[in-house]
């Protein structure tokens, strides 16, 4: 065996117990310490690459193992022949495995030729053996960092959340791990016809910065990526300058003689999803050799420039790296899938809102474009207070996920007034309009029954001699005249009293005086039912002093709040939007537990999204020009009143000077959630 040195070391204390066969090819060593002379030897060598066969006696075994047991099997091997004397070996003794044979006498000519064959034999072996073991262990590191790499890339891509830093992430560790030079990346899309195609949609080359733009190329033949889309198949390719006249697959130099670049080994993966269709290619291009056989980092950082750089550092894609990279093409497909996946979701979930809130404003027009307002003024809040370097909102922190949450939550926050009858947000005055119309016509019934009941009585003293009744028409005539006029006098109030404004005189005097006057008023119908001046409803609602809603209405309004936490429960909202059925819920709720509809008290118990959507609320209330009952109320007007709830401990008055101080309510981004 080429750079195999053996020699024979026999010690002088047996030398005369072995006799050699003649013409030995092997040089030995006659010592007094033939363990001297082997580590002489072993130093002498750079390789080491030397066999000893040891005779000697069996006391000086163990010193020859000891020593040689640092050694690997590859480069020193050894086998001792022992002679025993006095001492006796035990039967089990560990030192039996080194020890070729145990002689008590001397060996002949043919009894040595004999030992020092099956010596060099068995240390061959052993050689080959260990070889054998070397290799199996290398293949197993390889296989130990494969399951690491892939462990890694799995771990890093289902971190990553945007697309085209997860394309970018795939191709940099694919890359890494196989020591390519270069690769691009390819995600399969529909053409619009039925087909597929593949886009282009990532490139990287280490060793040059190479410009690229976005393409598209036929799934078929044509491209070597197109053919691997196409069939499935891996294609190890070792120089694809090389590839066969009638090879499935060609190889367009074009690019590398625009870029002074020269393609050499590919290797190019599909990337399948779970329903094993393939959503893209991964192509790699010029594995770079290091010498080394496991280090694709260094090999990745290698440049290649000249020519040579190419003819030598490029090697074909060794064949583990097939595998390996299918499995990192299908946790790049399953990452990609799940992003996709995820987009689809969250927009799914963006149409499911806005959907809803077109329900919403559609059932309240006079509101419109209030959950848009409100959500884009949360969301303002949030980025707000995201920037506040001091202060008590300094610590608070608002996630890209949490200011999406809070989003949607102040989109759908009054989700609920779906349930509600329509009419009560429109009812603009006191009365609805037909329980209006209903008392002008019941006054007007009134009015005539009484005027043809004075015409009547007057008719009947006028066909008495004048003198007789004439103080009687008289004083008819009055009274008939002064309980027409307060008559009209009422249909006038009760107008009044129907319009949601402050009036000047106080709501209940007005009320006592028309009732007052009602035994002279009222009548009966023509069935004999009693006709009253006003109804018990609508002296209830003539006596609602601020707004036009009576305490049912009111009651019925705010129940908005729970049909929208019930409704909004219901939605499976992905993990990181949990809080939104909460958060909508509490939006009414004030500091001081005056709030509805749990009258939860202090700011610990009710969610700063909450806090925030409540001031933006009532700020658009009062701001906005769409309530049938009120204008547009002037900015300096409607921070007093949010001020002065801050003042009563109802509102978050810190969050409330920073919505007012920064601007949180114009916002540019109301067009822009509108318009979406
Ligand atoms: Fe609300
Ligand atoms: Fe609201």
């Amino acid at each position: 065996m080429p750079g195999i040195q053996r020699i024979i070391l026999i010690a002088d204390k047996v030398k005369d117990r072995v006799r050699l066969p003649a013409h030995l090819k092997i040089s030995v060593y006659k010592e007094d310490d033939v363990l001297e002379s082997a580590i002489r030897l072993v130093g002498q060598r750079e390789k080491r690459n030397l066999w000893a066969l040891f005779f000697l006696p069996l006391e000086e075994v163990a010193r020859v193992d000891s020593f040689f047991k640092d050694f690997k099997i590859t480069e020193v091997a050894h086998v001792s022949v022992a002679f025993s004397g006095e001492m006796e070996l035990p039967h089990n003794s560990p030192l039996l495995a080194s020890i070729l044979d145990l002689r008590g006498s001397a060996i002949s000519e043919l009894e040595s030729r004999f030992l020092i064959d099956r010596a060099f034999r068995d240390m061959e072996q052993q050689k080959l053996d260990a070889g054998e073991e070397t290799r199996k262990q290398i293949t197993l590191v390889d296989t130990y960092h494969d399951l690491e790499s892939l462990i890694d890339i799995g771990k890093s891509l289902t971190l990553e959340k945007n697309s085209d830093r997860l394309l970018r992430q795939i191709l940099y560790l694919s890359k890494k791990i196989t020591g390519a030079d270069a690769g691009s990346i390819y995600i399969t899309e529909k053409d619009g016809r039925g087909g597929r195609r593949l886009r282009f949609k990532y490139s990287h080359t280490f060793s040059k910065e190479l410009a690229y733009e976005e393409f598209t190329l036929p799934f078929d033949e044509s491209s070597i990526a197109g053919h691997v889309a196409l069939s499935g198949q891996v294609l190890n390719i070792a120089d694809v300058y090389d590839l066969a006249e009638d090879a499935p697959v060609s190889f367009n130099r074009s690019f590398d003689q625009t870029h002074n670049y020269r393609t050499k080994s590919m290797l190019v993966v599909p990337m399948r999803n779970h329903l094993d269709q393939v959503i893209g290619v991964i192509q790699l291009i010029n594995c770079k050799e290091t010498g080394e056989k496991y280090t694709g980092n260094e090999a990745y950082e290698l440049l290649l420039k000249e020519p040579q750089d190419f003819e030598q550092g490029v090697v074909p894609f060794d064949s583990r790296y097939e595998n390996l990279m299918q499995a990192v093409a299908s946790q790049a497909a399953i990452a990609l899938e799940n992003n996709r996946m995820i987009l689809q979701i969250e927009r799914q979930f963006d149409e499911f809102v806005k959907a809803s809130v077109t329900a919403i404003e559609s059932h309240d027009p006079a509101t419109s474009g209030h959950s848009f307002r409100v959500a884009a003024m949360c969301v303002n809040m949030a980025h707000i207070i995201n920037l506040q370097k001091s202060g008590p909102l300094a610590e608070v922190q608002f996630s890209e996920t949490q200011i999406k949450e809070l989003e949607m939550a102040g989109l759908l926050h009054d989700f609920g007034k779906v349930y509600i009858d329509p009419g009560i947000f429109l009812k603009g005055e006191k009365l609805y309009p037909h329980d209006f119309v209903y008392l002008k016509l019941r006054l007007s019934y009134l009015y005539r029954s009484m005027e043809l009941c004075y015409a009547r009585e007057l008719l009947a003293l006028k066909s008495q001699p004048e003198t007789t009744v004439r103080e009687k028409i008289d004083r008819l005539q009055k009274d008939g005249e002064a309980k027409l006029e307060a008559l009209r006098e009422i249909m006038v109030l009760v107008t009044e009293l129907n319009k949601p404004s402050i009036l000047n005189e106080d709501r209940n005097v007005l009320i006592q005086g028309i009732l007052s006057q009602a035994p002279g008023l009222e009548c009966e119908d023509l069935e004999g039912s009693h006709i009253p001046l006003l109804k018990r409803e609508e002296i209830e609602n003539f006596k609602i002093a601020r707004g036009t809603l009576n305490r049912e209405e009111r009651r019925i309004i705010e129940s908005h709040v729970e049909h929208t936490y019930t409704f909004v429960s219901k939605i499976p909202w992905p993990v990181e939007y949990q809080q939104i059925p909460e958060i909508a819920r509490k939006h009414h709720e004030k500091l001081d537990g005056s709030g509805y509809p749990d009258k939860i008290q202090g700011r610990d118990n009710i969610p700063i999204q909450s806090r925030i959507m409540t001031i933006a609320d009532i700020y658009d209330a009062l701001a906005a020009a769409d309530r049938p009952y009120k204008k547009a109320m002037e900015l300096k007007r409607v921070f007093a009143i949010l001020r002065e709830e801050a003042a009563e401990n109802k509102l978050d008055g810190e969050l409330l000077e920073l919505f007012i101080s920064e601007k949180a309510y114009t916002t540019g981004k109301v067009e822009s959630l509108q318009r979406s």
